[in-house]
C-alpha cells in the first residue's frame, strides 16, 4: 500500500518557525556512578533514552531546528542523536566548556538562536503530554517569556514561582523556605529579551548563571512573563527515585508486543514488550515491562515496571521495578532485586565458593543496600 497516511500526517504537522535549545551538558552528580561513564540524558526509560522523549515532543510541536548544548559527554550525545534526521529534526551541537548554568547555556547559544523566539528544553526532563499546547500558547500571547509550572511536594529542590492573580511576581532557585509549591518545569519559552537579561545577572551561590535569576530580571525590568501549568505528569529525572518513577509511568502506557521467542515453559502476563532476538526460557514475566533485543531471560521472574535494555542475561533471578542497562549479567541472585538501576556491563552473581560472604567490586559513588 502506498504510504499516504504517513505522508499526509507529515504534511499536516505544522512547521513552526522557532528553534529549540536542548540542554544536554552538565555533570549528573546525583546519578553517579552511572554518570561517571555515561550522559544522564541517555539513561533509557522503558528502553528509550530520556533525551529522545524531549526531541520527539519538540518535533511534535512542529519545531525542526534544534541546538543541543553538550559538555563532557558530547561524543556520546552526538553519536546517539546524529544529525537529528531520524527524529525529523535538523540538529546542531553547541559545546559548553563547563556547566556554568542554564543561563550560561543561553548565552553561548545566542548566535545559533538569532533574534527569533525559542523554546528551551532541559534534556533530563520528561513531560507526558508534550509541549505542543505550551508552544501554541506562547505564539498566541507573544509574551517576552513563558514558564511551565507544576505543583510538587518538595519545592525546595526546584526553581519556585510565586504568582499574584495569575501573574508571575517572583522566582527563586531552590529556596530553603519556598513561597509556593509551584516548581519550574524544565521547559521555557523566550524572545530575544532574554539575552539582555542573561547579561545582567551574576553567578549564584552554586556558581552558576541561573535561568531563574534571568527570568526574575525580565520581571524586574517590566517585561511580560506568563505562566502555564502542566496538565499531565512531569519528571525531572536527575535522581534515582525519579528515574524509576518515570520508568513506571511510561511503562504504564505500553501495549503488549512479543517479537522475541518465548518457550512453552514460560508465562507472560499483561503488557509486556519482548524485542526481536530476545529469548525467554522457563520464566515468568509479569508486565508492564520491556525486554530489549538480544536479551536472555532464563528460569527467572521479571516483575512489573522493569526495563531490561539490550543484550542482558538474567538467570535464576527475580527482578522487579528496576532498570538494567546493556550487556549486564545477573544470575543466581537468591533474593528478589527491586528499585535498582544497574549500569552497563555489570555482573551480579552468587558466589559458588566458601566463605558465604558479599564480594563487591563497585565504582566510585555507588550505592548498595543489602537485606
Ligand atoms: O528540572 C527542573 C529544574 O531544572 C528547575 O526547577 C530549576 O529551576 C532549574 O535550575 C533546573 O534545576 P536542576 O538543578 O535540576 O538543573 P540541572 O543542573 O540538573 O540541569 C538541567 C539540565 O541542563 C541537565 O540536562 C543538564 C543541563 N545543563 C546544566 C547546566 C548547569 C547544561 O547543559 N549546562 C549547564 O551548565
Amino acid at each position: 500500500m502506498a504510504p499516504w497516511p504517513l505522508l499526509q500526517q507529515r504534511l499536516e504537522r505544522q512547521v513552526v518557525r522557532i528553534k529549540a535549545l536542548v540542554l544536554s551538558g552538565g555533570k549528573g552528580t546525583r546519578l553517579r556512578p552511572i554518570t561517571h561513564t555515561s550522559a544522564k540524558q541517555l539513561v533509557p526509560i522503558a528502553n528509550k533514552p530520556i533525551l529522545f522523549y524531549g526531541l520527539e515532543a519538540i518535533r511534535e510541536a512542529g519545531i525542526v531546528d534544534v541546538g543541543i548544548i553538550v559538555g563532557e559527554t558530547a561524543k556520546e550525545i552526538e553519536s546517539a542523536v546524529g544529525d537529528g534526521s531520524s527524529f525529523g529534526l535538523k540538529v546542531s551541537f553547541i559545546h559548553q566548556e563547563e556547566p556554568l548554568g542554564l543561563a550560561h547555556a543561553v548565552k553561548i547559544a545566542a548566535d545559533y538562536i538569532g533574534k527569533e523566539p525559542f523554546v528551551m528544553y532541559l534534556g533530563d526532563n520528561l513531560i507526558m503530554g508534550g509541549i505542543t499546547d505550551f508552544v501554541a500558547e506562547f505564539q498566541k500571547n507573544k509574551p517576552n517569556a513563558q514558564i511551565l509550572l507544576a505543583r510538587v511536594d518538595n519545592p525546595s529542590e526546584f526553581g519556585v514561582a510565586e504568582l499574584a492573580g495569575g501573574t508571575v511576581v517572583r522566582l527563586e532557585e531552590k529556596p530553603e523556605n519556598p513561597r509556593s509549591n509551584l516548581a519550574l518545569v524544565g521547559v521555557y519559552m523566550f524572545d530575544a529579551e532574554i539575552f539582555e537579561a542573561v547579561d545582567g545577572i551574576k553567578p549564584s551561590a552554586r556558581n552558576e548563571l541561573e535561568i531563574t535569576d534571568a527570568i526574575q530580571r525580565l520581571i524586574d525590568t517590566g517585561k511580560e512573563v506568563r505562566a502555564h501549568e502542566v496538565t499531565g505528569w512531569w519528571k525531572d529525572t536527575g535522581k534515582l527515585d525519579d528515574i524509576l518513577e518515570a520508568n513506571r509511568m511510561i511503562l504504564e502506557t505500553i501495549s503488549r508486543d512479543i517479537a522475541g521467542t518465548v518457550d512453552s515453559a514460560s508465562r507472560v502476563d499483561g503488557n509486556v514488550v519482548i524485542a526481536e532476538g530476545a529469548e525467554v526460557q522457563g520464566s515468568v514475566l509479569r508486565g508492564p515491562l520491556v525486554v530489549g533485543r538480544g536479551c536472555r531471560i532464563v528460569k527467572s521472574y521479571i516483575g512489573p515496571f522493569t526495563s531490561i535494555y539490550h543484550d542482558v542475561t538474567i538467570q535464576n533471578s527475580e527482578i522487579e521495578h528496576s532498570i538494567v542497562l546493556e550487556n549486564s549479567r545477573i544470575s543466581n541472585l537468591g533474593s528478589r532485586m527491586e528499585k535498582s538501576l544497574i549500569g552497563k556491563d555489570v555482573e551480579i552473581t552468587k558466589s559458588a565458593t566458601m566463605p558465604k560472604a558479599f564480594r563487591f567490586m563497585v565504582g566510585d559513588a555507588s550505592r548498595i543496600e543489602v537485606p
